[in-house]
């Protein structure tokens, strides 16, 4: 693992997921190079820079919830994989429509090759991840399908933003299920259905992996405001740069509607129209943010969010892989990064 496994309160379990995640490593590793070693470098970029691995864990866990003989299957590690290489296939992208000068900890392959040749190797990725999936069948070949389809319609539905009438947090909320949700939401349902654990497990942890997604990408909008660059690998603040209201600044904008916003507030929602091109006028509207309270409303939110996933787990059996899973949810919004 590029990360160390985090803490899911169950040693037994997370020592016999360990070697699973390190095949996945070294199919990962493999995955994003090809023959060509001019184009090894940008496909391998992001995978050998970093990240928490964090869906493949996921699918890991789920897949306990199965046959015990199955657990580390072929099948299952083909999953875990192939569902990272569709994560760093959407960031490859992602950091393209979001100009994003830095991704975990090292230039954004955009920064370094430009647009279209980080378009295309995540394109690359992307068509990677698909082959994995093609040796699972059909069925996981239409679900892996479908989940990319929602999760590029939630970055598509992002830059569109909310029609008339809609409510701009609801709507933002839909879009998060979409972009993040959706795939946390695939690696739980691969893991218990390639390790045989039934249609019944899987549409549990699905409902559970979507919700924790979408805690975890709100816990994403408090971090962005509230870690410093070193420890996100992100820089702060480019959201707000790019115009893209996350959930801190909806919130303020809902109170603005509601005429209950203070004055620091709508001092916020001032500057954020403004140019935001400089860093100290960045980092500003960043500072003001951080001391003001719409970022603990915020952090609540992605916690009801992990304590609604929690509760999706209830038809579980209790034992090791529900432990585990409760422990996952809390950590995706009690992380540091
Ligand atoms: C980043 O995901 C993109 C989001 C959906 C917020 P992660 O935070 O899982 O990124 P890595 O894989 O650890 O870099
Ligand atoms: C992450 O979206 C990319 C996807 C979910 C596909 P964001 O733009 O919100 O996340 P970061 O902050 O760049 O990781
Ligand atoms: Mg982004
Ligand atoms: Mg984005």
């Amino acid at each position: 693992m590029s990360a160390q496994t985090p803490d899911l309160h169950v040693p037994d379990l997370e020592s016999r997921i360990t070697p699973g995640l390190e095949v996945v490593e070294r199919r990962l590793l493999d995955a994003v190079s090809s023959s060509r070693d001019l184009t090894d470098e940008l496909t391998r970029h992001l995978a050998v820079a970093g990240g928490k691995r964090m869906r493949p864990l996921l699918t890991l866990v789920c897949a306990q919830l199965g046959d015990a003989e199955r657990a580390l299957d072929e099948q299952v590690i083909t999953a875990a994989t192939a569902v990272e290489l569709t994560h760093l296939a959407s960031l490859y992208h992602d950091d393209v429509m979001d100009s994003a000068p830095t991704r975990r900890g090292v230039p954004s392959a955009q920064h370094l090759w430009g647009n279209n040749r980080a378009i295309l190797a995540g394109d690359i990725l992307f068509a990677r991840a698909s082959l994995l999936v093609a040796s699972l069948g059909p069925e996981m070949v239409t679900h892996h399908a479908r989940t990319f389809e929602r999760l590029c319609e939630g970055q598509l539905n992002e830059t569109f933003g909310p029609t008339d009438g809609t409510d701009r947090v609801d709507f933002y909320l839909q879009v998060l299920a979409d972009k993040t949700g959706s795939l946390v939401s695939t690696a739980a349902s691969f893991g218990a259905l390639l390790s045989g654990a039934g249609q019944l497990m899987a549409d549990v942890v699905s409902d559970f992996g979507e919700k924790v997604g979408v805690a975890f990408q709100i816990a994403d909008d408090v971090l962005d405001l509230a870690s410093s660059g070193e420890q996100s690998g992100k820089t702060p603040g480019t959201d707000l740069r790019e115009g893209v209201d996350t959930l801190p600044v909806l919130l303020l904008r809902r109170r603005a509607a509601a005429g209950t916003i203070d004055e620091a507030g709508a001092r916020i929602l001032s500057e954020l129209t403004g140019d935001l091109s400089s860093d100290e006028a960045l980092a500003s509207v960043v500072e003001q943010l951080r001391r003001h309270d719409v970022l603990e409303e915020t952090r609540l939110l992605a916690r009801t969010w992990a304590n609604d996933a929690v509760a999706a787990l209830a038809p579980l059996p209790k034992g090791e892989a529900r432990t585990a899973l409760e422990a996952f949810a809390n950590l995706m919004v009690d992380r540091l990064v």
